[in-house]
């Protein structure tokens, strides 16, 4: 997507979010230049268990995690890879022939892919620049034939950004693209008592705070709007009966965001949501893998009990792909 259709698509995803009721921004916005830096920092918060914790289960688990994959397997991770979770998984695998990672920002694909090449000089890296949570064609993909098996690599726990129902369609659709033999292993934040979980999501140094304020910065530079950007607060809630934490706005006394000749009031206490991630057990992960006709043969934990993975492999012996 070229500079000027990207912007435009963010003006009206803003335009069309403050409009609805709740209000809501679509979360893949908070990761401009500043904003992925800023999670970054959150990563280190001393509450936010969720990097470490998914460090940790792959420290604990790769030689197995290894075996299950096999060797000459084709890896293709949502993601850049250019973290220290992809080098120790690829590091750990007998004779892997391809890796793929499928990253939107060309930049972030660009480094990464230069340090594999030179970490990595027997595997072939293949990167595709793309946004995944969009359909691929497989031509774009660049499949491997000669590999024994491909293997869908979705650390993090990313999959929390997604609603119930677009994880099911997103899981489905990794199922085909890791077709017959293959297997997804996909990272999944686990549910923990809500005071744990508020913690992680509103560090006491304010990095989560600055993290989703830093999307009005960016709503009032790129979209030139008028924002008072004192009157909104960052909240992180834990709903209980969605399993999920939400990341709002809230406003805290009333006042207005203009953007040309639109013009949003906001009351004391309107919020707008930024973000969900959503936790499951490891009950309620199976059943929505499930419902992609996904079965999850395997699930590991990091020591402390806080994070899983799963290895999820089609009913019937996959899809063709
Ligand atoms: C990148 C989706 C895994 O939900 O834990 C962290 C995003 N937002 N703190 C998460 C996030 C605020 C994160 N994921």
């Amino acid at each position: 997507m070229s500079l000027d259709s990207e912007s435009e698509r963010f003006r009206e995803d803003v335009l069309a979010g403050l409009s609805a009721e709740p209000r809501s921004i679509p979360c893949k916005y908070l990761y401009d230049a500043s904003g992925s830096a800023l999670f970054e920092q959150i990563c280190e918060t001393p509450e936010y268990y969720v990097t470490r914790a998914d460090l940790a289960l792959h420290e604990a688990h790769l030689d197995e995690i290894a075996s299950m994959i096999g060797p000459d397997a084709h890896v293709i991770e949502l993601g850049s890879g250019a973290g220290i979770k992809t080098r120790r998984l690829l590091a750990s695998l007998e004779s892997p022939r391809t890796y793929t990672p499928i990253e939107i920002s060309d930049a972030a694909l660009a480094q990464s892919t230069r340090d594999l090449e030179s970490a990595f000089p027997d595997i072939e890296i293949r990167p595709v620049q793309a946004d995944y949570t969009q359909p691929i064609a497989d031509s774009e993909l660049l499949l491997d034939p000669a590999a024994r098996r491909r293997i869908v690599y979705f650390p993090g726990s990313t999959i929390s950004n997604f609603e119930r129902h677009q994880a099911i369609d997103f899981l489905a659709r990794l199922s085909g693209i890791a077709g017959t033999g293959g297997a997804l292993l996909i990272g999944v934040d686990l549910v923990k008592p809500a005071e744990r979980l508020i913690a992680a999501y509103d560090d006491a140094g304010g990095i989560t705070a600055a993290f989703n304020r830093n999307l009005l910065e960016r709503v009032r530079r790129e979209l030139d709007a008028q924002v008072d950007l004192g009157a909104f607060a960052h909240e992180a809630r834990y709903n209980e009966s969605r399993e999920r934490i939400e990341m709002h706005l809230v406003a805290q006394h009333p006042t207005r965001i203009v953007i040309d000749d639109h013009v949003f009031e906001f009351e004391q206490g309107e919020s707008i949501h930024t973000e969900n991630s959503h936790k499951y057990s490891v009950d309620s992960f199976r059943k929505l893998a499930a419902e992609a006709g996904l079965t999850s043969e395997k699930v590991w934990f990091d020591p402390d009990g806080l994070f899983s993975m799963h290895w999820l492999t089609a009913e019937g012996g996959g899809f063709e792909v």
